[in-house]
């Protein structure tokens, strides 16, 4: 299974990169994970929606091509961020490249609510693009800062722990849904 990391962070040592990152090496005999960036695309704009630069054209076509996206986000200002919201503007129209993409969510953040909000937020968005998420399972990584060393490892091991049995439960999930 090909799988694509959309990281609502684009600073250099985003916890939210590094939980994908994690998440990439631990299983990587489970899946394939690509982490996209966000830092090439510009800001969403109807007037060339039909034509956009080779950097939009791209990161669509990997989640287009992906059997399923992981979403990995910080929560900023009790919601998604602005690069997320601006990605998934692109997303959204011409080709819709979610429409019945297979998707799950993680969320770290240093706060104790470990993205909740932001994560509603987005949950709501991807009903409305019709992109079936993984029921239940929710990951929120609070007091990020606490839980991941310097190396990009998982310290919490109730978190790793946790982490396992979601891994399970997407895959599980997946191979169900009817094709
Ligand atoms: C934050 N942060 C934050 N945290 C949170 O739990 N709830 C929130 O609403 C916000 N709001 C917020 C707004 C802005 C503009 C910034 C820059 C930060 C803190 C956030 O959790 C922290 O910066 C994380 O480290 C962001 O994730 P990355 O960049 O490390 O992946």
């Amino acid at each position: 299974m090909k799988v694509v990391a959309i990281v609502g962070s684009i600073r250099k040592e985003s916890y939210n990169r590094k939980l994908a990152e994690y998440v990439r090496d631990r299983y990587q005999d489970r899946f394939e994970l690509e982490i996209l960036s966000l830092r090439e695309l510009p800001f969403y704009d109807q007037d060339v929606e039909n034509e956009p630069i080779a950097a939009v054209r791209d990161f669509k076509s990997k989640v287009a091509e992906a059997d399923a996206v992981l979403w990995v986000i910080p929560e900023y200002n009790g919601t998604i961020p602005g690069v997320l919201g601006n990605a998934i503007d692109w997303m959204s129209r011409i080709d819709r490249v979610l429409l019945g993409k297979p998707s799950w969510i993680m969320g770290a953040s240093m706060g104790n609510l470990g993205t909740v909000k932001a994560q509603m937020s987005l949950r709501s968005t991807l009903f409305a693009l019709q992109s079936p998420l993984l029921p239940g399972n929710e990951v929120y990584v609070g007091a990020v800062h606490e839980k991941i060393d310097a190396a990009g490892n998982l310290t919490h091991e109730p978190t790793v722990k946790f982490l396992d049995s979601v891994v399970d439960n997407f895959i599980a999930w997946y191979n169900r849904l009817p094709r």
